[in-house]
C-alpha cells in the first residue's frame, strides 16, 4: 500500500483517540514511558480488552460501541492502516476506546501485569514461511507477553481463514500456558457475536471457511 499523504500530521490530529505510540521498534517502548494508566485514560476502572493488529479498526469500533461497560485498546503497527481507524473514531470519540500505534513485541512494556481480560487476534498475518514463524502473533514469544498482561482467567480469542496458522496457534497455545477451546467446526458468521472485521467480510465474500477459537490462560506453567 502506498504511504498516505501527511500521515504524521493526520495522526497527530487524532490525539484524542490515540493513547500513544510505541515507535522505536528495535529497542524499547519509545514515546510511552511507563505503564499506561487506564483509570486516567478512561475515567473508570472497567475491565479492559485488547485487539492486536486491529487494521482499519472496524471490529473494535463496533465492539466498543456495543459494550459501553468495557474499555478497549487497539494496537496496530502500520500507521498507514491505523490512520483509517483513527480518523473514523475521532469524529465519534468513543469514551471506551483508544488506539496505540506500535508493535505487539513491546506491549508488555506499557501494560501492567493482570491488566487485560481478553485479547482479540483477528486475521493475524499468518507468516507462512517457517523462517518467519517468530513473527506470528501466537508464537511462544508473544504468548509469554499475553500471559503476563492477562488476568488469571483471561482469554485469547482468535479468528483466521488460514488453517496452517490456526493449527500452529492451537499447538503453540497448548504448549505455552493456554487451554484452547475449539468448537470443532469451521467458524460460521455469527459465532463470535456478529461483528465482522474488514478481512472477515472479504473472506466470507469468497466463501472461505473461517476458523475460530478461544483459549483460556491456565495456571500451569508453559511446557
Ligand atoms: C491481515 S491484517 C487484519 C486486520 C484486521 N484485524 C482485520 O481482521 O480486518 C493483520 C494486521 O496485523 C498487523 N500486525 C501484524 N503484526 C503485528 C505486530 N507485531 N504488532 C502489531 N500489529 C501487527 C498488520 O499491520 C495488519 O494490519
Amino acid at each position: 500500500m502506498r504511504r498516505k499523504r501527511n500521515l504524521e500530521a493526520r495522526t497527530a490530529a487524532c490525539s484524542a483517540v490515540l493513547a500513544g505510540r510505541l515507535e522505536n521498534y528495535r529497542s524499547r517502548a519509545d514515546n510511552i514511558t511507563g505503564v499506561i494508566d487506564f483509570t486516567r485514560i478512561f475515567g473508570n476502572s472497567n475491565p479492559v480488552r485488547l485487539e492486536i493488529g486491529c487494521g482499519k479498526g472496524r471490529f473494535i469500533r463496533e465492539t466498543a460501541a456495543l459494550n459501553p461497560g468495557v474499555n478497549f485498546i487497539a494496537l496496530e503497527k502500520s500507521e498507514n492502516v491505523l490512520i483509517t481507524a483513527l480518523e473514523n473514531s475521532v469524529k465519534e470519540k468513543p469514551p471506551n476506546l483508544r488506539f496505540i500505534l506500535g508493535r505487539a513485541e513491546y506491549i508488555g512494556e506499557i501494560l501492567e501485569s493482570n491488566a487485560i481480560e481478553r485479547i482479540y487476534l483477528n486475521f493475524s498475518c499468518p507468516f507462512p514461511k517457517n523462517t518467519d514463524a517468530k513473527l506470528r502473533l501466537t508464537h511462544s514469544r508473544f504468548l509469554g507477553i499475553y500471559r503476563k498482561i492477562l488476568v488469571d482467567d483471561g482469554v485469547v480469542e482468535l479468528k483466521t481463514d488460514d488453517l496452517p496458522f490456526f493449527n500452529f496457534s492451537v499447538k503453540s497455545l497448548t504448549e505455552n500456558g493456554f487451554a484452547p477451546f475449539l468448537n470443532g467446526e469451521p467458524y460460521k458468521n455469527g459465532v463470535t457475536g456478529k461483528i465482522l472485521t474488514e478481512y472477515e467480510e472479504k473472506f466470507l465474500g469468497f466463501s472461505k471457511p473461517i476458523y475460530y477459537l478461544t483459549a483460556k490462560k491456565t495456571t500451569r506453567s508453559p511446557v
